[in-house]
């Protein structure tokens, strides 16, 4: 069997996962990885939580068609996955707005396992709609790995990783589950599910290190914080990795504006506005539609977590963080 599935044995969990509505979530092992060049000797894929619709999509996603013009983009989630998308695009359309603007970023860019970890409606189907896609594809995952088609490794198309700092993920997380998929706990409680790896795609720490130790000579590695400082750079790294270097400076100008939270934010190809509206009417809480914290595109900043997160946890927090990076070498993976 590719994958095993298993229920979440903890007894605090299971005692409390109905309050926070998390009664979905299972682990899901992957023992199918013997493909997967990953540069960790006797390296084994550790298992991730997910829900229990990921059967729908496990075995079609690793089974998949992979094509040498494809583009992957993957993320642990809440890391910037739908701003590098949006620039990714654009950068590989020539710069084409208007197309940015009449076709909404899902559309362009299949998050193709969203299909297995909730319930879409009837109309939605972004996994068969990624096998459909005219080439080049545009795809989106936040899977480990080993979940990845085993065509990935010997296809080799271009994949892009970005990853952001673990306080900053913990609070986005948090605030997006409340908006999406109306979490009922308390950030503490999210932090401390982070903590014990059983927040969904758990455990963030081997995400980073499985993709940092990858074999893959065609991956570009973001950065959620190097974007905020100097989106420029990025910009021009991302031109150079899909060999779009004609580009003017005034393009790339227009470009990093385009880019900048306020027009993202406010840009309804990109800021998800109908599909929070739509969880939000799902759960009776349209009331909730404008509250700043329910936006997609929220707030975007590097540090926001220091308003956000208790001094206490924040320490506990780091502690976890430290503890559970096996060499120094991966430290700045996680700052
Ligand atoms: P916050 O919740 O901290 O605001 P993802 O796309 O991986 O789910 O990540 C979402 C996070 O990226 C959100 O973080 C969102 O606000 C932020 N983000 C999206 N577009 C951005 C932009 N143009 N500038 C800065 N942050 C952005």
């Amino acid at each position: 069997m590719t994958f095993t599935y298993s229920p979440i044995v903890d007894p605090v969990f299971q005692s409390t996962c109905r309050d926070r509505n998390e009664e979905q979530y299972i682990i899901v092992q992957c023992n199918d990885y013997g493909d997967v060049p990953i540069n960790l000797p006797g390296w084994k894929p550790e298992p991730i939580c997910l829900t229990k619709h990921y059967p729908r999509v496990a075995e079609s996603i690793k089974q998949m068609e992979v094509r040498p013009d494809d583009v992957w983009i993957v993320t642990y989630p809440k890391s910037g996955t739908t701003w590098t998308q949006e620039l990714v695009w654009l950068v590989c359309h020539g710069l084409d707005y208007q197309k940015a603007q009449e076709i909404s970023l899902e559309e362009r860019f299949p998050f193709i396992e969203l299909g297995g970890i909730r319930e879409l409606p009837v109309t939605m189907n972004p996994l068969r709609d990624a096998f459909e896609m005219p080439s080049p594809r545009f795809i989106k995952s936040h899977l480990p790995p080993a979940f990845l088609p085993n065509a990935l490794w010997t296809v080799q198309p271009k994949l892009v990783h970005v990853r952001r700092n673990p306080k900053s993920v913990a609070v986005s997380y948090y605030h997006h589950s409340v908006s999406l998929d109306c979490y009922r706990g308390t950030l503490e409680n999210f932090v401390r599910s982070m903590m014990n790896e059983l927040s969904y795609y758990s455990p963030y720490h081997r995400h980073l290190i499985e993709y940092s130790e990858l074999r893959y000579p065609n991956m570009l590695s973001l950065c959620f914080e190097d974007m905020k400082r100097d989106l420029p750079e990025t910009i021009r790294k991302v031109c150079q990795f899909f060999n779009k270097t004609d580009y003017s400076e005034a393009q790339l100008q227009q470009l990093a504006e385009h880019l900048s939270f306020d027009k993202m934010r406010e840009n309804a190809a990109v800021n998800k506005r109908d599909w929070v509206a739509y969880n939000l009417r799902q759960t009776n809480r349209s009331d909730k539609l404008n509250d700043g914290n329910m936006q997609f595109i929220r707030r975007g900043e590097v540090d926001g977590w220091r308003n956000e997160m208790p001094k206490s946890l924040v320490e506990e927090f780091d502690g976890w963080v430290k503890r559970n990076i096996p060499d120094d070498k991966y430290s700045y993976l996680f700052e």
